[in-house]
């Protein structure tokens, strides 16, 4: 597939429970990273479909204050493209959060059955709950009877290497009412150090009616265009490298092409989003969540990271974004994975 097929492909309308979407490329769920800030510095550029944000405790939703909550917080103009990661262990708390993000305006919620980290984990929750199907089952469907808004679910591949049991849960989620799945084809304890298996994302494609966004590993246009093709699955959902390049949407469905100066311009950017949502102090923490993704981008990009992580301010920030883009840095056409977490 070329690439102006591939946004050919990207361009094709896609319906999601009674909604349309214009483009099925779409920013995956990333807690620290998918932030309003980046999320708004991706909007600018544009070229997406949907934006999801990072999961949010379903448990606090209902009670959170979005003026102080540092992830349940949006830009009102954002809330028609975008959807509310939650994740949780209890049907009935995972369906008080949906209503909540219902009520708020968001183009829908999507359950997190992916997360592997200990702590979600240990409290039941993300891909621990691969562990109970019926429990999962019993989520999204008290999410589905409490709300109309599009009921997303994003899951990985299981606790072992069993494409059948990714199968069955799809099966699972579309029958307890689910509208799309992600769909990560690795296992849980597998935490993006192997390739994901993208042969299972076809299987799973195969087995439900409801649109299924592919994940993993997707980081030129290229392989864009090779999943579409191997898989056959309705939309791509881009993690890491979005944080990397935050115009790959407007690159890869608009043929957007990027001027020379974009890393620096675009770092800039972010520098002052982030300021003009948070305080210096948690900017500087999330410039320095989005610097080693961003840095991956360059070939000495351990060393730019370094000069980046020295600072304290966010005017630290800037100018050690100009002294580093000073010496007009080397890319690299793939990322340099030693610096993707
Ligand atoms: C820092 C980080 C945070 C993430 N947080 C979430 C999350 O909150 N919810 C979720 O479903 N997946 C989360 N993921 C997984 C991504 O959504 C995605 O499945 C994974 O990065 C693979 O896609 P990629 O190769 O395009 O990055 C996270 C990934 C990263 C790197």
């Amino acid at each position: 597939m070329k690439n102006h097929t591939l946004s050919q492909y990207l361009l094709k309308d896609l319906t999601i429970k009674d909604k349309i979407i214009h483009n099925r490329l779409v920013l995956a769920p990333m807690a620290g990273l998918g932030h309003i800030a980046l999320r708004q510095l991706i909007s600018e550029f544009g070229g997406f479909g949907l934006l999801f944000t990072g999961m949010c405790s379903a448990k606090a939703i209902p009670h959170e204050n979005p003026n102080v909550s540092l992830v349940f917080n949006w830009r009102q103009e954002e809330l028609g493209y975008l959807v509310c990661q939650i994740f949780g262990s209890e049907p009935e708390s995972m369906a008080k959060a949906a209503i909540r993000i219902e009520k708020e305006g968001f183009f829908g919620v999507d359950l997190n059955f992916g997360c592997s980290v200990a702590a979600i984990c240990k409290k039941g929750c993300g891909a621990a709950l691969l562990k109970s199907p019926d429990l999962s089952s019993e989520i999204v469907r008290a999410v589905r009877e409490s709300v109309s808004i599009p009921v997303f679910v994003k899951f990985r591949m299981g606790w072992d290497n069993n494409p059948q049991f990714a199968i069955d849960m799809a099966r699972r989620f579309e029958d307890a009412g689910a509208d799309a799945l992600t769909f990560h084809p690795r296992v849980a304890p597998d935490r993006r150090n192997r390739p994901p298996k993208w042969d299972a994302i076809t299987l799973v494609r195969q087995a439900v009616e409801i649109p299924v966004f592919g994940n993993g590993n997707l980081f030129l246009a290229e392989d864009g265009a090779k999943m579409v093709e191997q898989t056959s699955c309705q939309g791509l959902s881009i993690g890491r490298m979005a944080v990397a390049k935050p115009w790959l949407f407007a690159q890869w469905a608009e043929d957007f092409s990027p001027r020379e100066d974009i890393f620096y311009t675009t770092a800039v950017r972010m520098a002052q989003i982030l300021l003009d949502h948070y305080t210096d102090h948690f900017a500087v923490k999330l410039f320095k969540k989005f610097s080693p993704y961003f840095c991956a981008n360059f070939k000495f990009g351990h060393h730019i990271l370094k000069k980046l992580n020295r600072a304290q301010t966010m005017d630290d920030i800037r100018n050690n974004l100009d002294s580093i883009f000073e010496s007009n840095p080397e890319t690299l056409l793939r990322p340099n994975l030693n610096l993707f977490l």
